[in-house]
């Protein structure tokens, strides 16, 4: 195990309230990227208490493999127009950067208000520029996690606390 269930729920508590501050008056669209952030999200946006709405955007980069494959497809877009809304992206884990750059291209072409990114994990040693990210809740190495939304194979996304596994070739 490498961060428990009431690290993170400490950590997404400290979160929440930074980004409450921040978007309190804005009325803001809360984009989870599926499918690894849907844990995050219904933690996350339940802590919240002020007007929000939420959707999802569904993209996939590493199908079956724990390396990226350094292609990032969109697989399910957004279900309404974010035109002239503040967005606040929730991400599981940004590891390459690779998915992050295509979101941001992506909806900053659709004439957002502003957007802010937040990732629930990063891995720093694969030199992802930290302005790009506005709220990080942990650092962790540059090892292969799963839990808490994260897969493997589609597995392990169900376990509250986030854990490494051995990389499998
Ligand atoms: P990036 O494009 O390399 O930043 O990767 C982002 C996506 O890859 C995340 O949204 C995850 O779906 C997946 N990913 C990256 N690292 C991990 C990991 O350690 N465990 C599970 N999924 C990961």
């Amino acid at each position: 195990m490498l961060i428990s269930e009431d690290e993170i729920q400490r950590r997404i508590d400290e979160l929440a309230q930074e980004i409450s501050t921040d978007l309190r008056d804005k009325d803001p669209v809360i984009i989870g990227v599926l499918k690894g952030a849907f844990v995050f999200v219904a933690d996350f946006c339940r802590r919240l208490d002020f007007p929000n709405t939420i959707d999802f955007i569904r993209v996939s980069s590493y199908p079956n493999s724990v390396v990226t494959s350094g292609e990032v497809k969109l697989e399910l877009d957004l279900a309404h127009s974010v035109a002239n809304r503040h967005l606040l992206l929730l991400e599981d884990i940004i590891d390459t950067g690779l998915t992050l750059q295509y979101l941001k291209a992506s909806l900053g072409v659709r004439n957002p208000a502003s957007l802010r990114v937040c990732s629930l994990l990063h891995k720093p040693d694969n030199n992802v520029k930290l302005s790009t990210i506005d709220y990080i809740g942990f650092s962790i190495p540059n090892k292969f996690v799963v839990g808490y939304g994260l897969d493997y194979r589609g597995y392990y996304r169900n376990l509250p606390y986030i854990a490494q596994i051995e990389e499998v070739q």
